[in-house]
């Protein structure tokens, strides 16, 4: 399948569709066996599953193919595909929160403290982080390999509520130019878990060096994209089509891509970031086309 940007995203297939599906019965086995307190266990899966664009997982998975080959058993890619999508389930819950950016729809559905109340909210954004190191570090069977997984998405993690900072309370020195400032809270905020998922599949399927620098570079890329194109969306689109709040960037002062750049600046800088982050698999052949393919989708998405 092959998506060319501008497209109809609505007639296009999503490319993300298949592995998804397995990531979703993965994950709901995963807390239907784990010991939990029952409510704590109903508001996790509300948060969870039955929803999403698992791009997050989807990419562990694409990157774990394009470095072992395509056919490759994926099943040592999924402890890091389950884990990643709990880190992004728990920021999304706490994003979401009154003292955050106090959100009511969240995949077209009441948000997690809506559905059940503020300390639930909290805990269960608790809990989906510590269950996501829980699962890689019970189920990626080689330590070394353990290790290094455990390492990436404790970054991922780390870098992703510092680019929340940055979002909620900056506190930029005066001579950082603001679109340094944009690039850092979005790198960090959004481009942290899409890098990170990028680098524990290709780590987790023996990249080399070389590899994983090309693959860390189309992550680091792809995640920024994601984030521009999440800002533009923000006004171009509306709440019923995107399922959460549409048009509220700007009245909650948030410095954005369309704000600074505007729309045709911002859609401008998604084309070139698109280039740039497919670019970056230029030493691969066919056994990347699933990364290709999932840049060029989410550069044109609409929701
Ligand atoms: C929304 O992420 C938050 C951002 C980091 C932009 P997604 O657009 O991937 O949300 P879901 O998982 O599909 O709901
Ligand atoms: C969310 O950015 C980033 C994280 C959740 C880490 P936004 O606040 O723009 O995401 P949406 O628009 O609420 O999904
Ligand atoms: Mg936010
Ligand atoms: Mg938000
Ligand atoms: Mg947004």
């Amino acid at each position: 399948m092959s998506i060319t940007v501008g497209q109809d995203e609505e007639t296009a297939t999503a490319p993300e569709a298949e592995p998804a599906g397995a990531v979703e019965q993965y994950l709901a086995e995963f807390v239907a066996d784990r010991l939990l307190p029952d409510n704590l266990r109903a508001a996790i899966e509300y948060a969870l599953l039955g929803g999403g664009k698992r791009l997050r997982p989807v990419l562990v998975i694409r990157a774990f193919e394009a470095v072992a080959g395509p056919g490759a058993d994926v099943g040592p890619a999924m402890p890091a595909a389950g884990a990643i999508e709990m880190i992004h389930c728990f920021s999304l819950v706490h994003d979401d929160l009154p003292a955050m950016d106090d959100d009511d729809l969240r995949r077209g559905r009441p948000t997690l403290h809506k559905a059940t109340n503020e300390a639930m909210a909290i805990l269960a954004g608790d809990a989906m982080t510590g269950l996501a190191f829980e699962l890689v570090a019970t189920r990626v069977p080689d330590p070394t390999l353990a290790g290094l997984i455990t390492r990436e998405l404790a970054i991922a993690t780390n870098d992703m509520i510092a680019g929340q900072v940055y979002d909620t309370l900056p506190d930029f020195d005066d001579t950082i130019d603001p679109i340094d400032r944009l690039r850092t809270i979005h790198s960090n905020k959004t481009g942290a878990l899409i890098r990170g998922s990028v680098r524990m599949g290709a780590i987790l399927a023996g990249a080399s060096d070389n590899q994983l620098d090309s693959l860390t570079q189309y992550g680091q890329t792809m995640g920024l994209m994601f984030q521009v194109v999440d800002d533009l969306l923000d006004v171009t689109q509306t709440t019923e089509h995107l399922g959460k709040a549409a048009g509220k960037d700007a009245g909650m002062g948030k410095m954005t891509y369309p704000g600074l750049l505007g729309v045709d600046g911002s859609r401008a800088e998604v084309e070139r970031l698109r280039t740039l982050a497919t670019e970056s698999l230029q030493s691969f052949g066919p056994e990347a086309t699933p990364l290709r393919e999932l840049c060029d989708y989410f550069a044109v998405r609409t929701r």
